[in-house]
């Protein structure tokens, strides 16, 4: 593939290793668990791995909230088990990368244990304490964002969880030891870093108050209640107006270029920042190899006009850089509501799924696919507060009944839709009980969605060809195959269509047309001057036969039509 880096070229797979495979039987996934399924990776045909935290951890927030940045959680298995992994991920022609969580440690780290131990001790410095509370500021996921610290009578700052206190980045001795980690796993050979809440690393040093007295509970009521784009938006800017000190600070920018700097002394490894921020790019060399498009994601809908007006905000943002950027687009992940659920429309779900994949396999740029999506598991809503294990569910179940004062049903409503535990669940292989996660009569630390039973499966799904599973394969190799989607031009056509999308993706050696009818009605491919006149079906679901030459101008586009050809 012509002049593109292997992470511009790949397709990555987020595995959260706590749900993806139980190797040892005890209810939690682990390293020996992904290492026996990495042939069911390589057959599904990814090209890399983002891997969610698997260091050691008092797991308050999933390993979120890191105690020691160069070893395994034992839960998960050992420093030698993660080296196998390593290793036979590249033995299948893989990659790697692995979650780098810098702003923030588990107050269980033995750094934060010492800095909390006097006010002298040598590490006091390392995060960051005030008397007071110094401010107003909130932690995103609580009440106050300082937690009072009896032994020395000062309050620590979290953004997070006060189980995730802030590290002070301005302390040169915190980057020198986070830089050592960062530098271990390089070593090993990791092949790069997905950067957790990269925004956050740095507050305002004047600490201004932002004086909305709004807390974090009504802040996420409106958020979860905004049923229009203005609603969002208008909930988006309150959430800024309440955080904007304590995020996006002008040095995270310095600290990306010392960071690329050490990445780039080895070869060929990739930081992908949690952000849609394009400053986070530098001059499109200095900064981030690319971050996430999460505007698409939060798209209430998929539709055309919503995608075009996003692709030509972000593709003009990149294409402005000093140095073009690369995209990166994703539709789900561990923190959001599961794709088939959340783009699904409860009659076409299935349907509304091959078309998000053929969606993020076909724009340009690195798409991301989250465990799980390849079969269609949908979210499980848990109906019981004591079966949460997100303690970000969990606070805002409670939050919503002392502080919004809603009855527990509302609570628990507010609870689920904020929760992240509804994406989490066990990854279903099988029929079996517990969906072949881990043996039966053993319980999953989250319990299997019961759809398991009725499909939702590996096992089924290899064995049926008109599976989702399978269309994933099959669409997978297509974009293997076919340069102009991986790394061709992106030129929209149809502009003012509000249901199709059309977009040509073109390399000087092969120009592809993608059609996406995001509708259940019928559309058709207008003549415009770009359109080419013909081209042959490399895929169209649900009815045209490969291999299949089309006249282009006018051709009917079947409801809900995914149509790759190539000229
Ligand atoms: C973003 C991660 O994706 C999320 O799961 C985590 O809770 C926060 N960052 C804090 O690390």
């Amino acid at each position: 593939m012509t002049g593109l880096q292997w992470w511009q070229s790949a397709v990555f797979y987020q595995i959260y290793p706590r749900s993806f495979a139980d190797g040892n039987g005890d209810g939690i996934g682990d390293l020996p668990g992904i290492i026996a399924r990495l042939d069911y990776l390589a057959d599904l045909g990814i090209d890399a791995i983002w891997l969610s935290p698997h260091y050691p951890s008092p797991q308050f927030d999933c390993g979120y909230d890191v105690a020691d940045y160069s070893g395994v959680d034992p839960e998960y298995g050992t420093l030698d088990d993660f080296k196998q992994m390593l290793d036979e991920v590249h033995q299948r022609g893989m990659r790697l990368i692995i979650d780098l969580v810098l702003n923030h440690t588990s107050d269980q780290h033995s750094w934060f244990l010492e800095s909390a131990s006097s006010r002298e001790n040598p590490k006091r410095d390392w995060y960051i304490w005030g008397d007071g509370p110094p401010n107003d500021w909130l932690s995103t996921f609580g009440d106050s964002a300082w937690e009072y610290d009896e032994g020395t009578g000062q309050y620590y700052y979290h953004y997070f969880f006060k189980e995730q206190p802030d590290l002070n980045w301005r302390n040169p001795e915190v980057k020198a030891a986070m830089f050592d980690a960062v530098r271990f796993w390089l070593d090993m050979g990791v092949d790069g870093y997905r950067l957790d809440a990269i925004g956050t690393v740095y507050e305002d040093p004047a600490m201004p108050a932002h004086n909305t007295g709004l807390t974090v509970a009504e802040l996420r009521r409106r958020k979860e209640e905004a049923k229009t784009d203005a609603d969002r938006r208008a909930a988006r800017e309150l959430w800024d107006q309440v955080f904007g000190c304590q995020v996006n600070q002008p040095e995270v920018h310095d600290l990306m270029k010392e960071l690329r700097t050490l990445v780039d002394e080895y070869d060929d490894r990739v930081l992908v920042g949690e952000t849609s921020l394009i400053g986070f790019y530098g001059d499109g060399t200095d900064e981030l190899h690319t971050v996430f498009n999460f505007p698409l994601m939060r798209l209430e809908r998929l539709t055309a006009a919503g995608i075009r007006d996003n692709q030509q905000e972000r593709l003009s943002a990149l294409n402005a850089l000093a140095r073009v950027g690369w995209p990166c687009n994703t539709l789900g992940n561990h923190d959001a509501p599961r794709t088939f659920s959340r783009f699904g429309d409860g009659e076409n779900d299935d349907a509304l799924a091959r078309l998000s994949l053929g969606l993020v396999l076909t724009l340009r740029g690195t798409p991301f696919l989250y465990n799980g999506e390849e079969i269609g598991m949908i979210d499980l809503s848990l109906d019981d507060i004591s079966q949460f294990r997100d303690e970000l569910g969990i606070w805002l179940y409670n939050a919503a009944r002392r502080d919004l004062g809603l009855p527990a049903e509302a609570a628990l409503q507010l609870a689920i839709d904020g929760s992240r535990d509804r994406c989490r669940t066990p990854m279903q292989w099988s029929a079996d009980a517990n969906g072949g996660f881990c043996p039966s009569g053993v319980r999953p630390w989250l319990p299997v969605h019961p759809n398991h039973a009725d499909g939702v499966n590996v096992a089924d799904q290899l064995n049926h060809a008109g599976s989702l599973l399978s269309y994933y394969r099959a669409l997978l190799k297509l974009r293997r195959e076919s340069p102009a989607l991986v790394g061709g031009d992106y030129t929209p056509l149809q502009s003012d269509d509000p249901d199709l999308l059309v977009f040509l993706r073109a390399t000087p050696e092969q120009t592809c047309l993608v059609a996406l009818n995001f509708s259940g009605s019928a559309a058709v491919l207008e003549p415009d001057a770009a359109l080419p006149a013909a081209g042959r079906v490399l895929m169209g679901t649900p009815h045209r036969r490969e291999g299949d030459e089309l006249a282009l101008a006018g051709l009917t586009i079947a409801p809900f039509e995914l149509l790759i050809c190539e000229m």
